[in-house]
Order: structure tokens, then sequence, then C-alpha cells
């Protein structure tokens, strides 16, 4: 019981996280020093006493910090890197917008549970798309760069001297506007099967600056144009496609002969016991909510699901003809993989 005490309160306290960030009141915080909720709700335009309610609720959660003394709340330096920095390395309330996404869609997913018939990433309600580039944005502004691209074999020399580069499954484009900042030389295919994410991807590319050198696609993973690719990248995306093996082959078919297949995958371990821990709850709840409906709506419906692991992606290679694959690197909520023909 007293565990669903701490879970409930997680649950309960999400749509304040939310609020939290529409209305700026993590922001405020953050800038203002410590404050009452009168202080708050002046800076910020919003009510009083809903504010009050919002701080107590908050400093309950030990997401904000409170003095007695002074009755005031305040963020903390790490409070505010979680919940106020929205261009930080650990900003936390996108994932609270896929979780309300997955929220309102479950009377869809109790019909795929049904039917079988999966529901595709297109048919979700709309936070989903902004709530995945701002939870993933962080991850591979600090990782993507510095440690992803440098772990493979020979790939930061060719997108230093001018190369090109397929994002699929690229969803707003985080990686791909990231990877086309760092490498100005090199141009950059983003596809997606999804329209409405290409439109912001093309969007945000054009606020980075980075619109001349990137060009978002709509296409599969199984049908973007052979244009003889020296870096193909799949970001948190293979598990999702209904045939990962078919990806695999286009890859393979569209790859220069000493190209590289870059996998970016939730970290997961092969068995199912050794993912039975806090990181695994979360991936195979998103799994069972969004990655295993979402495969299982398109053709052939592998739904390899977001706990995957490294045995199952070297096999989706493997039948794709690719003849090398090795982890590169992993961080604890990724694995990179290298494939090359
Ligand atoms: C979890 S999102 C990841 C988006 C992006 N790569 C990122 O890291 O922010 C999965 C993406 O895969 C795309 N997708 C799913 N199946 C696809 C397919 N068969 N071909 C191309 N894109 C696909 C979805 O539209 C979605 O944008």
């Amino acid at each position: 019981m007293m565990k669903f005490v701490g879970d409930l309160g997680a649950a309960m306290s999400a749509p304040l996280i939310l609020l939290g960030e529409e209305l700026g009141l993590y922001r405020a915080m953050a800038e203002g020093g410590p404050m009452n909720s009168s202080d708050l709700a002046q800076r910020t335009g919003t009510h009083e006493r809903c504010v009050r309610e919002w701080l107590a609720g908050q400093a309950a959660s030990g997401y904000v910090s409170y003095d007695d003394k002074s009755k005031t709340y305040y963020l903390t330096p790490e409070q505010a890197i979680v919940l106020a920095r929205e261009d930080g390395p650990a900003y936390i309330p996108g994932a609270f917008q896929i979780m309300s996404a997955m929220m309102k869609d479950a009377h869809k997913i109790a019909e795929a549970f049904r039917t079988g018939t999966g529901v595709g990433w297109h048919e979700h309600h709309p936070s989903l798309y902004e709530g995945t580039e701002k939870f993933f944005k962080p991850n591979y502004e600090m990782y993507l760069v510095n440690s992803w691209l440098p772990s493979l074999d020979g790939v930061v020399d060719k997108l230093k001297k001018g190369a090109l580069t397929a994002d699929v499954g690229c969803g707003l484009g985080a990686s791909t506007i990231i990877m086309a900042k760092a490498f100005p030389n090199s141009k950059f295919h983003g596809y997606d099967y999804h329209q409405m994410s290409l439109e912001k991807a093309r969007d945000r590319a054009r606020q980075a600056g980075v619109a001349d050198r990137i060009e978002f696609r709509q296409a599969t993973a199984k049908d973007f144009p052979n244009e003889q690719y020296d870096l193909i990248a799949n970001f948190d995306c293979l598990h999702d496609m209904g045939d990962p093996a078919g990806a695999a082959k286009h890859a393979r078919a569209t790859l220069k002969p000493d190209g590289t297949w870059m996998i970016v995958e939730p970290f997961a371990n092969d068995d199912t016991k050794d993912n039975l821990n806090p990181i695994g709850r979360i991936f195979y709840s998103a799994s069972t909510m969004l990655c295993t409906p979402a495969s299982m709506a398109q053709e052939v419906g592998t739904a390899l699901g977001a706990q995957a692991g490294e045995a199952r992606i070297r096999d989706v290679t493997k039948q794709g003809g690719f003849s090398k694959f090795r982890r590169a690197t992993e961080t604890p909520f990724n694995l990179i993989f290298e494939a090359r023909p």
C-alpha cells in the first residue's frame, strides 16, 4: 500500500507539472528566487489561490523547496535544471506531455488490446509529438555529437569533410538539427511517415538557421529514395516500425558500401527479468501504450517493443544483410549500435 502512496502521489502530481510548464511557474521561480504564492501569481499573471495550492503540492512532491521560516518557496539549482531550463541537459516536463497523451488515448489502446490492430503513431493526441521532442532533445544535445557519433568508426571525419546523412523516423527533427549544426559541410535528409511532425521539423530547422543543410521529406523507412548515404541513423524509432527487418534491408540498399547504420534504441537487456527495474518500468509502460501498438498498426507488425535489447536488434540487422554489428556505446537510457555492410 505504501508503494502505491508514492506512485499515486507521482501520478496525481503529473498534471501539476504540465501546469507549471504551461503557465511559466517554474521559470518564474528559477528567475525570481524565494517567493510566496502572491509573488509567483503576480509574476505569472495567475490567480493567487490556485498558485498557493499548486506550490504546496509541488513542495509535498519534493519538486520545489519550502522555507518554513520565511514561508517562501524556491527551486534549488538541481530542481531548476530539471523543471525550468528547457535548453538544459535534464528537462523533464516533455515526458509528462507524453504521459498525458497516453492517458488521453487509453481508450484506443484498450480497443487495440481487443482487436490486435494496433494504434499508429499518427493516431495519438498531438501532445505526444512535442512531448517526445522535448523529452529526447536534451539527451541528444548531451550525447549525440560528443559521444555517440565519435563512437562510430570514421563517421565524424566524414561528417566534418562533408557527408550525406539520412535521419529515418526523424519526428520533429531534434537529432537532425543537432547534427546539421555541428557539421556544416554535410547534408541531411530527415524522413518520417508522419506529415504533421515533418511540418514542425521544417519550422525548427528554419529557426535554428540550418534549413539550407536539411531536407525533411515524407517517406517510410522502406521507401525513402536511394541516395547512397554515408550515414543512416534511426533514433528511438526502429522498434516502433512494423517491419524493422524490411527497414534494415532498405538501409543496407541505400547506404554506400563503406557507410554506417547507427541505431539508437532505449536501453534494455536481452532477458525480461533483467529489465524489471525503474527504467524498464518506464519503457515497458510507454511501449505498451505507444511503441508496440504503433508497430502492430503497420505492415508485418513485428512489434519489437521498446525493450527489444541487443540480440533482437542484431538479428534485425542480419536479416537486412549487414555483416558487422556492435554496441558502439551506451548511456543509462540508450543503446547505440553500429551496423556496417
Ligand atoms: C518515438 S518517435 C522518435 C522520433 C525521433 N526520432 C526522435 O528521436 O525524437 C518514433 C518516430 O518514428 C516514426 N515512424 C514510425 N514508423 C515509421 C516508418 N515505418 N517509417 C518512417 N517513420 C516511422 C514516427 O512517425 C515517429 O516520428
